[in-house]
C-alpha cells in the first residue's frame, strides 16, 4: 500500500549560488561523504548535488515529517538507478525514488510503500 508520495524541483544555478555563498560547511550539513564523492566524480557536480537535494526533499515530503536532510542518503545501484535510505524509518516502509535533470533543473520523485 502506498503511504506517501513526494516531489521536488531545484534550479541548479540557484543551488550553485547557495553553495558558493555558504561553502563546504553547507554541503557537509546536507550531504553524506558518499553523495559528495558521487557528485564530485561527475562533470556537472552541481547538477548531481541539486538532484540529490531534490531527492532528499521528495523523500521528506513522502514521509510527511521534517527530517535532517543528511539522514536521508541517496546512492546509485550498479545500473545507475537511484536508491534512498532514511535513517530511523520504519523497516516495513520501502522508499522508491526517481531523478531527472535537464535544462538547468533537477527533479526528483519519491514513493513510500508499506510492505
Ligand atoms: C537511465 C537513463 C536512460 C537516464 O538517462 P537521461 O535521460 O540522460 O538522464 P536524466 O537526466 O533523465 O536522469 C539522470 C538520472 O537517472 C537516474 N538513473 C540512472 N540510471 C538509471 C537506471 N538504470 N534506472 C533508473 N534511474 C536511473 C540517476 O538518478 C540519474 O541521476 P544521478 O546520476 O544524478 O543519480 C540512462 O542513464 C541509461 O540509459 N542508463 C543505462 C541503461 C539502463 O539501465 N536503462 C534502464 C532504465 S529505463
Amino acid at each position: 500500500m502506498i503511504e506517501g508520495i513526494g516531489i521536488d524541483i531545484v534550479d541548479v544555478e540557484r543551488f550553485k549560488g547557495a553553495v558558493e555563498r555558504r561553502g563546504e560547511r553547507f554541503l557537509r550539513r546536507l550531504f553524506t561523504d558518499s553523495e559528495l564523492l558521487y557528485a564530485r566524480g561527475k562533470k556537472r557536480t552541481e547538477t548531481h548535488l541539486a538532484a540529490r537535494f531534490a531527492a532528499k526533499v521528495s523523500v521528506m515530503k513522502a514521509v510527511g515529517a521534517h527530517q535532517n536532510l543528511r539522514s536521508i542518503e541517496i546512492t546509485n545501484d550498479g545500473s545507475g538507478r537511484p536508491v534512498a535510505e532514511a535513517s530511523g524509518l520504519d523497516k516495513n516502509l520501502r522508499i522508491s525514488i526517481s531523478i531527472t535533470h535537464d535544462g538547468g533543473l533537477a527533479v526528483a520523485k519519491a514513493v513510500i510503500e508499506r510492505l
